[in-house]
């Protein structure tokens, strides 16, 4: 990786986790990294008219109508484009394709709202809730060809509380997203780790 890395984010909606994470480089809390590129496969999400806010490149890449590889494609091109050399799936509501996964290796991030592999898919934070567990949490990890699968870079824990809800679970679950995803990028960037399996060893 170069001596900045170029983050490029994926998002379909709020975009609150892409705003963590431009707000942690702004701070100079993550250093070395600048986002080069948003990218929405929805033209009214909120996440996007942020980036355009911030000054950022956003960019629409709309999905309807077209198959999942071609549109792909486009995605994977912008973000070749713009140097981007470790994509964020920051609330990004789509499967990547095989072709995806293959052109970025171990350099695509996701989070997800739960303590994986429990609970993967949609609506994890009211899964984890209807269970019954007692500590919830959320993930990141590299992500591969299966949803919600990949190996696992950082987790953190949120106690579910007596008079819980759902909602309110998503919340402080939503607080530690926001500090989980820039700490997870810098370990990726500081690039003092191995794979072995699927553990993540820190060097
Ligand atoms: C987050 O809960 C994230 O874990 C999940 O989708 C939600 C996106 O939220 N993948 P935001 O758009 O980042 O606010």
């Amino acid at each position: 990786m170069s001596s900045t890395s170029k983050l490029g984010i994926l998002l379909s909606g709020r975009g609150s986790n892409f705003l963590a994470i431009a707000d942690s480089i702004a701070n100079d809390q993550l250093k070395g990294c600048e986002i080069a590129v948003v990218i929405s496969n929805k033209a009214d999400a909120p996440g996007l008219a942020a980036a355009q806010e911030r000054g950022l490149k956003a960019v629409a890449i709309e999905a309807r109508g077209r198959k999942r590889a071609e549109h792909d494609e486009e995605i994977v091109a912008t973000l070749r484009a713009h140097g981007v050399d470790l994509v964020c799936l920051a609330g990004y509501m789509r499967l990547l394709s095989p072709e995806f996964v293959q052109a970025f290796p171990q350099r695509i991030l996701n989070i997800h709202p739960s303590l994986l592999p429990a609970f993967p898919g949609l609506d994890a934070q009211q899964q984890a809730f209807d269970y019954g567990v007692q500590v919830a949490g959320c993930t990141v990890h590299f992500v591969d060809e299966q949803l919600d699968h990949g190996v696992i870079v950082l987790q953190k824990t949120v106690t579910i509380l007596e008079g819980d809800d759902a909602h309110a679970l998503s919340e402080r679950v939503l607080e530690q997203e926001h500090i989980a995803y820039s700490e997870a990028i810098a370990r990726v960037v500081s690039g003092q780790y191995t794979i072995e399996g699927r553990r993540y060893i820190k060097r």
